[in-house]
């Protein structure tokens, strides 16, 4: 079948190295107070995924990871910029295109619960999009079913429970077979492992790990543990405030951060959802009511005079790292 939505017929290797997505100067502002104010939950982002690529985002609670991911699957419409999948604008699909969008790229919501519809057993949730996207014969379905459920660790008879009556772990498992059942290139993960007990997390990450590695899935991987951006993905994003303030490689970055707040983040490795607030001084701004200059600068213990003025633009670092930042810390 020739792929609509990829980037277009050239040589198959020069289509991999075009990115899968690329976000340009992506804007996302929404109106508050009654349309009286703004808030600007992403201000110029720019980021590419490319196939087979694992990304983790990383940042504060609030600094618009899950809006980013929205924007990017198209569920909101940016305010301003573009984000293409392949060569295509996400915001100007047709129906077979928003079709083909939705099986070649899966998105396991931070409220799993929430995204699966209650008065469908598992069994049902798992077949609607092998269905829908006619990836097996009516025959073959109930054994794809059974095969997901494996996958994920869940004993078959689960196929016949509603969502109601699993614990908070086993839903996580069938959102995340739920989106192997579209057969995906790509994985967007919203804190998918958040809140599960030590050994499940580690199931599910390696998991999905080997997919990635056997299957050549890209996916993108929300969440607040610096120790699982570590373990699953190349590559890091680090978000403050709507903005990416450092990227590059994972193992590079968490070696060295050069960005002031990637090294806070560190330090409250490695787990930092709750006590982020405590660990950084001084209170994070509003995303409604943005400082001048800098957005890091009420926190940051490097900031100058000039911080105060200059909104550093991102800077090419060694091993591809990006930084946005006027003073960062050194690879020394
Ligand atoms: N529909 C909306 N209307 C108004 N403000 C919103 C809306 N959605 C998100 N925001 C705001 O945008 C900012 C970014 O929110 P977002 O949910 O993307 O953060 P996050 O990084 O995913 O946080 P968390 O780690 O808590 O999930 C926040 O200040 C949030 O309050
Ligand atoms: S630009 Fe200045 S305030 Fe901002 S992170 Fe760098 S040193 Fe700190
Ligand atoms: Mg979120």
């Amino acid at each position: 079948m020739t792929p609509d939505l990829m980037p277009p017929p050239l040589a198959a290797e020069a289509t991999d190295e075009l990115p899968l997505f690329s976000l340009l100067d992506v804007e996302k502002r929404f109106a508050i107070d009654g349309g009286r104010r703004e808030l600007r939950a992403l201000d110029g982002v720019r980021l590419t995924l490319r196939p087979g690529e694992s990304l983790a985002l990383v940042g504060e609670s609030g600094s618009g990871k899950s809006t980013l991911v929205r924007v990017m699957l198209g569920l909101e419409a940016a305010s301003n910029g573009r984000v293409l999948y392949g060569a295509q604008d996400v915001g100007q699909f047709d129906a077979a295109q928003r079709r083909r969008f939705a099986r070649e790229v899966a998105y396991i919501y931070q409220d799993a619960r929430g995204s699966l519809n209650p008065r469908l057993t598992v069994g049902e949730v798992l077949a609607e999009p092998i269905r829908l996207h006619q990836l097996r014969e009516s025959s073959e379905v109930a054994g794809r079913v059974d095969e997901l459920l494996r996958q994920v660790g869940l004993p078959p008879d689960t196929r016949h429970k509603f969502p109601s009556e699993l614990s908070g772990g086993q839903v996580r498992r069938v959102a995340v077979a739920r989106a192997l059942a579209c057969e995906p290139r790509v994985i967007v993960a919203d804190e998918s492992v958040a809140g599960l007990d030590v050994s499940v997390q580690a199931q599910l990450l390696n998991l999905l790990r080997d997919l990635q590695r056997e299957q050549g899935l890209a996916m993108v991987f929300v969440t607040h543990d610096l120790g699982v951006a570590a373990y699953l993905c190349e590559r890091v994003a680090v978000m403050y405030l709507g903005r990416l303030v450092e990227t590059g490689p994972t193992r590079a970055v968490l070696r060295q951060p050069l960005h002031p707040y990637t090294q806070a983040l560190m330090r409250a490795f490695p787990r930092f959802d709750a006590p982020l607030s405590v660990s950084l001084q001084g209170e994070i701004p509003s995303p409604a009511q943005l400082p001048a200059g800098c957005r890091f600068r009420s926190r940051c213990t490097r900031a100058s005079d000039d911080c105060a003025r200059i909104d550093p633009a991102q800077t090419l670092h060694d091993e591809g790292r990006l930084v946005a930042c006027l003073h960062p810390l050194t690879t020394a």
